[in-house]
């Protein structure tokens, strides 16, 4: 019986117990973490993605994604704040629902991070290349700076970002508090320029139609934004280092999240207002897909005239209003904050790669760990390559979406998870527990199948077929290698060659 493989939650909060907790992260703290991890590829680059599928309703998608996330958040702490281990919803997942389901999170894992981790890469190179044409006047062949998608061969600087990253988590760099805060900063900076010179600029007039793609177009943008959002898992998994965590997790999650949410709201209506955020429509009026060849040739055909086309939405914007310093200053900002989402989101699927493997689910090799710079090169090396290609060839849409399937069907089995368990075990310490849970995490799985759904019948198929893949990969593995059904229960918390965590909160 696999769903029968269940790992005892008292031997991994028993290791758990022996790591030395120093609670000392405050709300404010914990608010600057989960902004950290949030703002990135999401608001700079996808708002025009959104714009092509909702048109200026994308302002009402930041919200829906917003909130979907926001409950989410709310089960994932309780999770987190319950079994502080790593691994995320890997391991709460093995506590709760057994192996096989946390053989499925964790292998939706792999879409979650690895792919974000090209979303982001891709963001980047479109920023980068924007910004060096702007400055420079040099025209860089299309070729070689975007993938066969988007019109081009492949995109160089997508895959050279990626290897940099790979490279440095293979030296197990760490970023420092103080590059975190300061990274921080630029991005809430930017985004704060954006709004103040984007806003004052607002002709009310392109607000009009409000949604020329109906309610679909709006549901279908919130699914593809939601990208914009993840990153916050980094507030939930501090939980141990939180002071008073029942109330300064909800402070932080939500604030962070609220914060977020807000912002993009501002700088969407900077968009529409500023520039206007009609999608392109094919000849029947209905809209064309994005990240489709259809779409590349369309903008081509109007010279890339329109934000839906741009690579780099808010500083192409700025340019447009008339402030192309600004723009390039923008472009600057996310060349150098966007790299630090990409080590997180790499380094979290090293990270989950690995206790796989220390379970027996995954060959050794994976949590291999290298003997001068005590990191699982291996694993950090086989990432990095998967993302290098993937950031090579596809458009940063296609990308964040995949993503976002691994992502809503992780948070939707957290979140029944938390009912599970507050069924089957429920005078458990919980150093927080979701509010509301009857109401939140009913709404939270809702909204990820909700939101799911809303995602392009290709990525839907794709994530299926992964899926799948999968249970294959399951049962000729995974299912007779495991430690746990050779009757050995482990946490790898203690491993004295565990890795650590690359950013430390800031203090
Ligand atoms: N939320 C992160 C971003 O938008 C993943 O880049």
């Amino acid at each position: 019986m696999i769903f029968g493989r269940v790992k005892p939650l008292d031997a991994i909060l028993a290791t758990a117990a022996k790591k030395s907790l120093h609670r000392s992260l405050g709300p404010f703290q914990l608010t600057m973490l989960g902004i950290g991890g949030i703002i990135g590829t999401g608001i700079f680059v996808l708002t025009a993605e959104a714009a092509q599928k909702a048109g200026p309703g994308m302002i009402l998608a930041f919200v829906i994604a917003g909130f979907v996330c926001a409950v989410a958040a709310l089960c994932y702490a309780e999770m987190a704040a319950m079994v502080p281990v790593s691994g995320s919803a890997y391991t709460y997942s093995y506590a709760v629902m057994g192996e096989l389901v946390a053989w499925m999170v964790g292998w939706a894992l792999v879409l979650e991070y690895a792919i974000a981790a090209g979303a982001v890469s891709v963001g980047w190179s479109g920023y980068v290349v924007g910004l060096f044409q702007s400055l420079t006047g040099i025209t860089v062949p299309k070729e070689l700076v975007l993938g066969p998608i988007d019109g081009g061969i492949v995109n160089i600087p997508a895959a050279i970002i990626a290897l940099l990253v790979t490279w440095l988590l293979v030296l197990g760099t760490k970023e420092s508090a103080t590059v975190n805060a300061i990274l921080v900063g630029v991005k809430v900076a930017a985004l704060s320029l954006f709004v103040v010179l984007a806003l004052p600029v607002m002709n009310m007039d392109n607000f009009d139609p409000f949604a020329p793609l109906g309610f679909a177009g709006i549901s279908a943008a919130a699914a593809s934004i939601f990208f914009a959002y993840v990153g916050f898992d980094a507030v939930s998994t501090a939980a141990e280092e939180t002071k008073n965590p029942q109330r300064n997790m909800p402070i932080g999650l939500i604030g962070s999240l609220g914060i977020c949410t807000i912002f993009y709201m501002l700088v969407s209506a900077g968009v529409i207002g500023g520039v206007g955020a009609q999608p392109m429509l094919d000849a029947s009026g209905a809209g064309i897909p994005t990240g489709s060849t259809q779409l590349a040739a369309a903008c081509s055909a109007i010279g890339d005239s329109k934000v839906v086309c741009s690579k780099e939405a808010l500083a192409w914007t700025l340019r447009e209003i008339g402030w192309p310093q600004i723009g390039n200053l923008l472009g600057l900002a996310a060349g150098l904050a966007l790299p630090s989402v990409i080590l997180m989101m790499m380094f979290g699927q090293t990270r989950i790669f690995f206790v796989m493997s220390r379970d027996g689910l995954l060959p050794t090799v994976f949590s291999k760990v290298h003997p001068r710079y005590k990191t699982p090169h291996v694993v950090t090396i086989m990432t990095g390559i998967f993302v290098a290609i993937f950031a090579a060839l596809f458009p940063v849409g296609a990308l964040a979406d995949i993503s976002n399937s691994g992502t809503l069907f992780a948070f939707g089995a957290v979140s029944i998870a938390v009912l599970v368990l507050r069924r089957t075990d429920p005078d458990r310490k919980r150093p927080f527990r979701t509010p509301a849970v009857a109401v939140v995490a009913p709404l939270s799985a809702a909204g990820c199948v909700y939101l799911f759904y809303n995602l392009s019948a290709y990525t839907i198929t794709l994530f299926f077929s992964w899926a799948a893949l999968g249970l294959v990969v399951y049962y000729l593995y995974g299912y007779r290698k495991s430690h746990l059904g050779r009757g050995i229960v482990e946490v790898h918390e203690t491993d004295a060659d565990a890795p650590p965590q690359p950013v430390p909160p800031i203090e």
